[in-house]
């Protein structure tokens, strides 16, 4: 096991109806906040009015800013820093999924900075200061309402580039898995997507003796295997939509990566087919974590044996561990078809006429190397994108 330091210090409130806590939780903060949400899904479902009166009979002030696309985008973030700037705000609440979480963290760490926020995404600059941010999360997918995370896209080139840093942990989040009932079947599936391929980035390691953590990613992978075709069939069922919010936030706030080193190739591919053809981060990576699998498990078999038989109860076939390893892949694959997603760039909608720009982009033109499990190049990534045709 390697050494690690582990600091996960978001207030988690969870259950039903804790959506009536925010004010309360918002105004150890501040007084006067930052109200951020996306493309209206709040409003209609009425938390945006429970949301507003929680935050009044609290007597906390707010501005508002609507419109995160999922995706989101640098220029919305933009105007929410000069929005907090002209007001005095100290305080954003984001109310939404991964996108609105990341757009309210990217305006957390602009407003007190100088230069161009950019810089923070493009590695020019770390930011060392952030405004706190508080969540009530709609949707269980990016794991980011307790993660170090933010994920921007810049409409100039269309560069969707990460953040990581701890200063951008939420302060609090609340969960209440009501709040995810109005989830389509096709957000659910991504999300259950994005959540697995959290677990498994930090499952493909070569780290020895990490038999406590392997033990929770697998129990954090069955719970999403076994609840999120229920909640497919009864979108209101509460203990599977309980079991796959709780679930999303420790695949992600970095617990399961204590003691070991992961991988994150999939993430950085997946990042350039979201960010150039728009489609959803879950569905994306539905299609290159399988090809990503394929490409490597070569590189430690046992592992992928290790994955199959446990995660996936495949029968072990001790003359032949590919065929074992194969087996977990060809699973894995299938409950993705499963509950809905493509896994196929032709399914997703992509063409092959871009692969090489992505492959370049990726790989900042050849020279940047991504991954850990297998360190891959642009050839690397290109025959990865190729074999997820
Ligand atoms: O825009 P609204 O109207 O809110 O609708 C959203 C959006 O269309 C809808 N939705 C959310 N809650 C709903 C709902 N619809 C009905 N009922 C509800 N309760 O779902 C759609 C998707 O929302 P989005 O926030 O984009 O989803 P998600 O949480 O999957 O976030 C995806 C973003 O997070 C990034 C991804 O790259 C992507 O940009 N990630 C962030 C991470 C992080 N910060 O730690 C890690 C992840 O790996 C990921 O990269
Ligand atoms: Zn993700």
């Amino acid at each position: 096991m390697e050494n690690f330091t582990f600091l996960s210090p978001t207030k988690i409130i969870f259950g039903r109806g804790v959506e009536d806590q925010v004010g309360e939780e918002t105004k150890v903060y501040s007084k006067k906040v930052l109200l951020h949400y996306g493309g209206g899904t709040i409003k209609r479902i009425g938390l945006y009015d429970r949301v507003v009166k929680s935050l009044r009979d609290a007597g906390v002030e707010f501005i508002e800013l609507g419109g995160v696309q999922p995706n989101p985008r640098l220029s919305l973030v933009k105007q929410g820093i000069e929005l907090c700037r002209k007001h005095n705000i100290d305080f954003i609440l984001a109310v939404g999924g991964g996108s609105v979480i990341d757009s309210a963290k990217a305006i957390a760490v602009g407003v007190p900075y100088e230069g161009d926020v950019w810089d923070f995404y493009s590695g020019k600059a770390v930011p060392e200061k952030a405004l706190p941010v508080g969540v009530v999360l709609t949707i269980p997918a990016a794991g980011s309402e307790a993660s170090k995370s933010s994920v921007i896209t810049n409409e100039d080139g269309w560069y969707k580039r990460g953040l990581n840093v701890e200063i951008i942990r939420p302060k609090f989040a609340i969960m209440n898995p009501e709040i995810t009932f109005t989830l389509p079947p096709y957000q659910t599936a991504c999300g259950a997507a994005d959540i697995m391929a959290h677990v498994m980035e930090r499952y493909f390691t070569h780290q020895k003796d990490v038999d406590f953590t392997d033990r929770l990613c697998e129990a954090t992978l069955k719970t999403i295997i076994k609840n999120v075709p229920i909640a497919l069939e009864e979108p209101e069922n509460y203990e599977a939509r309980a079991e796959i919010m709780w679930a999303s936030t420790i695949a992600h706030n970095d617990l399961l990566s204590t003691g070991r080193i992961g991988d994150w190739a999939s993430h950085a591919i997946e990042h350039e087919l979201s960010g150039i053809y728009d489609v959803p981060h879950g569905a994306g990576l539905a299609v290159v974590f399988p090809a990503w699998m394929k490409y490597v498990y070569k590189e430690d078999v046992d592992r992928f044996v290790q994955f199959a038989t446990r995660v996936w109860d495949v029968e072990m076939d001790f003359a032949n561990p590919e065929r074992t390893a194969l087996e977990g892949i060809h699973r894995l694959t299938q409950f993705f078809k499963k509950i809905g997603l493509p896994v196929t760039l032709e399914e997703l909608g992509i063409p092959d006429d871009r692969l090489e720009e992505m492959a370049d982009k990726c790989t900042n033109n050849g020279t940047k190397q991504i991954g850990n499990f297998r360190k891959l190049g642009r050839e690397d990534v290109l025959n990865i994108l190729k074999m997820a045709r």
